[in-house]
C-alpha cells in the first residue's frame, strides 16, 4: 500500500493539489486544486450529479454558503457542533481529545462524553501530546465549536456562520422546494458545494481540511407510506461492519447483500439500505478499490445530534506518516492502512424540519391527501374573542389559542367548571362556559405531516484522494521503474496527450497540430506536448493518469504508413498504429466503451 506522503508528493508535483497560500507561509487545512486535480474533482462531481441528481430524478439547488445565526440555533449546530480540545502546556499545539492515542489506541469515545469524563479518561490513560510527548493529564478539556463565525454587513452587523454542511441550505428552503415538488412526497434535493469546519487538527493532504466540498442528497419521505425501489439494489453485494461486530472483540466486517441485510434487520432503514446499494455501484464506477472499502455503522455514542441511525462508507488508504496508527473520524489502523470516512448515510427523521418550523414559525409540512375523505370529530372552543370577556383584555386571542390547544389535547378537561391554561408563561383560570367548548363533526381531505429525511452525504475531497491513491501503481517499462495512475477514463483529467516525436520537423508538428484539433473538435480534452524526450513525456502523462498518448512519428508522414499515428495505452504501455482519420472515433470508443 502506498504511503499518503507519496501520493501527496505526486499530487503536488503533477498539479493535483497542494497547500494553499504558500507565498505567505500557508495556513493548515486549506488546499488548492491544481489543473489536474480540479479536472478530476470536476469529473467526480459530474459522475455524482449523473447518478444522484439526474438518474434519480432529483432537483439540484445552490444555496448561499453564509447563513444567519438563527439557522444554526435551530439546527443545533450552535450548541452541539463541538469537538473536545486539549492544548499542550509544553508546545502549545491543540489536539482533538479523541485523537490522542495510547499504545496506538484511539479514545474515540471521548467524542461523545461530557468534559469531566474526557479529562478522567486522559488521566486514566496518562495520555501525552502527539507533537512533543508532554503529559496532558493535568490539562483542562474545552468544547470547541467548529463553525467559522462572521459578521454580515457593516458595523456590529448581524452574526453569520459559514455553513458546516450544505444540508442546512436545503432544509431552510423546504417551504419553497416542496412547492416545486408540487407538495408530493417522496422527493429529493441535491446540492454540491463548499462546507467549512474550523478543524482543531487538520491533516496533511485533503483528507481533513477546513474548507471542503460536500455532495449531499436530502430525500424527503412520508415514513408511513413511502418505500424505496429496493428491487433495484437488493442483490447488490456490500461489505458491512455493523455496530454489534465492532463491539465484539472477535467481530469483523462481512459481505452480504443489501436485501439480506435489511431482512435480518442489520440495516434498520429500507431507505438507508437502498442508498448503500446505489452508492456501492457508484464507488465502483469512479474507481474506488472495493477490496479496500466497507460500510461501517455508527456506534450509539457516535451518532450526530440529528441522526437516528447512520452508516459511513469508509475507504482504506495508506497510513499517514504521523504517529503510526493514529487516526480519526472513525478511522482505525488495519494492516498499516487508515480507514477514512468518505460518506455518511444518515436517517435524520423529522429533526431538521421540525426544528426549523419551531424556530421560524413557518410551515415545514406537506399536505397529505387521504385516498377517501375522512369524517372526524374535532374539539373546538369558541374563536369569537368577544365571548371571552373584558378581563382578558388584549390577550384574548392568545387565551383562545391556548384553550383550543387544550381542547385538542384533552377535551375531557372541559367537563370541569374551570380549566387552567398557560399564556405567555402565566397560569390562567378560565370559566368553561366562557370557552364555549363543543365537539364538531367535520370532513377532512388530508392532514399536514412533517416529512422525514434520509441523507447520503458525500465528502468529495476524500473521494478524490481515495480515487487517486487507489489508482496509484508502479511497474517497469523498458527496464525503467515508472509510476502511473490507473484512473478510470471517466475520472482522468485529460483524455489524451498528443506528441510530435521531435520538435524540429515541421511535417510532424503540422500533423500533430491537425490531430490535436480533430480530437478537440470531437469533444475530447487533449494536452499537446512537444518538449523533452518522448520517454519523459510518456512518464508525465502516466503519472497524471492520461489513458492514451498519440504520437506523430516520421513513419506517419513518409514511408509505408503515411497519415498514421501511434496510440499508446497507459496501463499496458502497448502501442498500435492508427490512420489519422480514425483516431478520434477510435479514442472515443476506447474512452467510453
Ligand atoms: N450533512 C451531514 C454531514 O455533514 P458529516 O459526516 O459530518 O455529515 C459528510 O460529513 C462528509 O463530509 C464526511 O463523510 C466526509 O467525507 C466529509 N468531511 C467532513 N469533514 C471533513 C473535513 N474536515 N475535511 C474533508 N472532508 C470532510
Amino acid at each position: 500500500m502506498v504511503a499518503q506522503e507519496d501520493v501527496i508528493e505526486l499530487a503536488k508535483r503533477r498539479g493535483f493539489f497542494f497547500g494553499a497560500n504558500g507565498a505567505y507561509g500557508g495556513v493548515a487545512g486549506f488546499y488548492t486544486y491544481g489543473p489536474n486535480g480540479a479536472a478530476v474533482k470536476d469529473n467526480l462531481e459530474s459522475a455524482w450529479r449523473d447518478r444522484f441528481t439526474v438518474r434519480q430524478g432529483n432537483m439540484e439547488i445552490e444555496a448561499p454558503t453564509i447563513m444567519p445565526e438563527a439557522v444554526f440555533e435551530a439546527s443545533g449546530h450552535l450548541d452541539g457542533f463541538d469537538d473536545m480540545l486539549v492544548e499542550c502546556p509544553e508546545c502549545g499545539e491543540s489536539h482533538r481529545a479523541d485523537h490522542l492515542t495510547e499504545d496506538n489506541t484511539d479514545i474515540e469515545e471521548a467524542e461523545s462524553l461530557p468534559v469531566p469524563e474526557v479529562e478522567e479518561l486522559i488521566r486514566e490513560h496518562d495520555l501525552r501530546c502527539p507533537s512533543c510527548d508532554a503529559a496532558l493529564s493535568g490539562e483542562p478539556v474545552e468544547e470547541f465549536n467548529l463553525m467559522f463565525e462572521t459578521s454580515i454587513g457593516p458595523g456590529t452587523g448581524q452574526p453569520g456562520y459559514l455553513r458546516p454542511e450544505t444540508a442546512q441550505g436545503i432544509f431552510v428552503e423546504f417551504p419553497r422546494l416542496k412547492e416545486y415538488a408540487r407538495n408530493r412526497l417522496p422527493f429529493g434535493v441535491t446540492q454540491i458545494g463548499p462546507a467549512y469546519r474550523n478543524e482543531i487538527s487538520p491533516r496533511k493532504g485533503i483528507i481533513r481540511v477546513r474548507e471542503f466540498t460536500q455532495a449531499e442528497l436530502e430525500t424527503f419521505i412520508d415514513p408511513e407510506e413511502d418505500e424505496p425501489p429496493l428491487h433495484e439494489v437488493e442483490d447488490v453485494e456490500v461489505t458491512l461492519y455493523p455496530a454489534t461486530e465492532q463491539e465484539d472483540e472477535e467481530g469483523e466486517a462481512y459481505t452480504t447483500t443489501v436485501g439480506e441485510a435489511i431482512e435480518k434487520g442489520v440495516i434498520g432503514s429500507d431507505w438507508v439500505g437502498y442508498y448503500l446499494g446505489v452508492a456501492q455501484g457508484w464507488y465502483e464506477r469512479v474507481g474506488v478499490d472495493m477490496d479496500r472499502f466497507r460500510f461501517r455503522q455508527h456506534l450509539p455514542g457516535e451518532l450526530a445530534h440529528y441522526a437516528a441511525d447512520c452508516w459511513d462508507a469508509e475507504s482504506e488508504v495508506g497510513a499517514a506518516g504521523i504517529a503510526a496508527g493514529s487516526s480519526g473520524d472513525g478511522e482505525e489502523p488495519r494492516d498499516g492502512g487508515d480507514w477514512i470516512e468518505i460518506t455518511g448515510f444518515a436517517y435524520r427523521s423529522d429533526y431538521d424540519l421540525s426544528k426549523h418550523a419551531e424556530h421560524s414559525g413557518e410551515s415545514f409540512t406537506v399536505f397529505k391527501q387521504y385516498d377517501e375523505p375522512k369524517t372526524v370529530e374535532r374539539a373546538a372552543v369558541d374563536p369569537d374573542m368577544a365571548t371571552l370577556g373584558p378581563e382578558f383584555g388584549g390577550d384574548a386571542g392568545a387565551v383562545a389559542d391556548a384553550l383550543q390547544t387544550l381542547a385538542e389535547r384533552d377535551p375531557d378537561a372541559f367537563d370541569a367548571n374551570e380549566v387552567e391554561v398557560e399564556v405567555d408563561g402565566d397560569e390562567m383560570t378560565v370559566d368553561s362556559d366562557v370557552a364555549n367548548f363543543s365537539v364538531e363533526t367535520v370532513t377532512e381531505n388530508g392532514e399536514h405531516i412533517t416529512p422525514h429525511v434520509v441523507e447520503p452525504s458525500f465528502g468529495i475531497d476524500r473521494i478524490v484522494y481515495t480515487v487517486i491513491e487507489h489508482a496509484y501503481r508502479t511497474d517497469e517499462v523498458d527496464d525503467e521503474e515508472r509510476t502511473y495512475l490507473a484512473l478510470d477514463p471517466e475520472m482522468a483529467a485529460t483524455d489524451a496527450a498528443v506528441f510530435p516525436l521531435v520538435s524540429n520537423d515541421d511535417r510532424l508538428l503540422d500533423l500533430a497540430d491537425e490531430v490535436t484539433g480533430d480530437l478537440r473538435a470531437a469533444g475530447l480534452s487533449v494536452e499537446y506536448d512537444d518538449s523533452g524526450s518522448i520517454g519523459r513525456r510518456y512518464r508525465r502523462q502516466d503519472e497524471v493518469g492520461t489513458p492514451f498518448c498519440v504520437t506523430v512519428d516520421r513513419d506517419g508522414v513518409e514511408g509505408d504508413d503515411p497519415d498514421t499515428v501511434t496510440v499508446r495505452e497507459r496501463d499496458s504501455a502497448r502501442q498500435v498504429r492508427v490512420p489519422v482519420r480514425e483516431v478520434a472515433d477510435e479514442l472515443d470508443a476506447l474512452l467510453d466503451p
